[in-house]
């Protein structure tokens, strides 16, 4: 009774935190400079905005970290949109690391190494969004930090978090605990799978040394651009609303023509790259384990 009585209380104080349109574009256009949108992800209509914080320091979408500020696992935080509907305290949620190599990479010829993979997580509500929980989850492949071959140039980890409807089918292959990291295809994994939406999503780049590749340039988001295009006159600047998304693609693609006859063999270099970073850390965790 007591209890009961606090209820609406606690639901009045929860009902606070949520993202504006402004961050909502932000993430989408961020997604979209750093080519994660539409070459891992086809399309991304973000329900919130989605807090990564690594050691109690939260990161800014796309910073550069290193790899020592990434070794553990972060905590997750959504802060929904006033609009959303897909987040929820009762729904199951899938939580995704994926490593989506540097920008350039032919995410559809190439697999994504996945570093973190849980199934049933879920929303826990609190005073500043909505905190992921893991009761009741069963972490498919345990937190992997970054591992990027030295000179491999900056790789993009893509953090995201989908809704996993009651329909959703693990493959045989990944529906164990502890599963250790290896590439997988991420598209078939979603498309296979039956998630749901994606809700949030966040991203950070890490390097090791200095790029022996060329990687593809890209140009930042310009948040005056975007400020603009949500808060004035969207109909009468068309070519102000699209360029800044837009152009930042065009002058990468104009780039990146040049390095499209060697792209393959980068590509290929990439791809023995991520994958002896990966046994490197593999090896790293078998030599923890034996305390050598
Ligand atoms: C990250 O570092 C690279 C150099 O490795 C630099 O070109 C890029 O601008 C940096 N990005 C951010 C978001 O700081
Ligand atoms: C929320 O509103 C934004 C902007 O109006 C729209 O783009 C988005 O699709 C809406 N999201 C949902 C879940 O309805
Ligand atoms: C979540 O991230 C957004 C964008 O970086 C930031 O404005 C907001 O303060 C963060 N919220 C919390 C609770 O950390
Ligand atoms: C959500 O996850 C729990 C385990 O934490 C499970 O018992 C339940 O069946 C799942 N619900 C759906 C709708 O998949
Ligand atoms: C799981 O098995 C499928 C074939 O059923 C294969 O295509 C995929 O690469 C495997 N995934 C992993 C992570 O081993």
């Amino acid at each position: 009774m007591f209890l009961l009585g606090l209820l609406p209380f606690l639901a009045a104080t929860h009902a606070q935190s949520t993202a504006s349109t402004f961050d909502i574009e932000l993430v989408e256009a961020n997604f979209e400079a750093a080519q994660l949108v539409p070459e891992l992800i086809s399309t991304f209509t973000p329900e919130g905005v989605l807090n990564v914080t690594f050691g109690g320091t939260d990161i800014s979408i796309g910073q550069n970290l290193t790899q020592d500020a990434v070794g553990s696992s972060p905590t997750l935080l959504v802060v929904p949109s006033s609009n959303a509907t897909d987040v929820s305290t009762s729904n199951n949620y899938t939580v995704m690391m994926v490593d989506a190599d540097i920008v350039g990479t032919d995410e559809g010829a190439t697999g994504q190494t996945r570093h973190w993979l849980v199934n049933n997580a879920k929303l826990v509500q609190g005073d500043s969004g909505y905190s992921v929980g893991y009761d009741g989850a069963i972490s498919i492949t345990d937190y992997a930090g970054p591992g990027p071959a030295a000179g491999s140039g900056a790789h993009r980890y893509v953090i995201l978090v989908y809704t996993q409807p009651s329909t959703f089918t693990p493959p045989a292959n990944l529906s164990t605990a502890h599963t250790p990291l290896s590439t997988f295809s991420f598209s078939d994994y979603v498309s296979q799978t039956g998630l749901g939406n994606l809700v949030a999503g966040n991203y950070f780049l890490v390097e090791n040394g200095v790029a022996t590749v060329s990687v593809p340039s890209t140009t930042p988001v310009n948040t005056a651009t975007l400020a603009t295009a949500s808060t004035t006159s969207g109909s009468s600047s068309p070519s102000g609303t699209s360029s800044a998304p837009s152009g930042s693609k065009t002058s990468s693609a104009s780039s990146s023509p040049s390095s499209s006859p060697s792209g393959a063999a980068i590509k290929q270099t990439i791809g023995m790259g991520a994958i002896s970073g990966a046994v490197g850390i593999v090896l790293a965790v078998v030599a923890a384990g034996l305390g050598l």
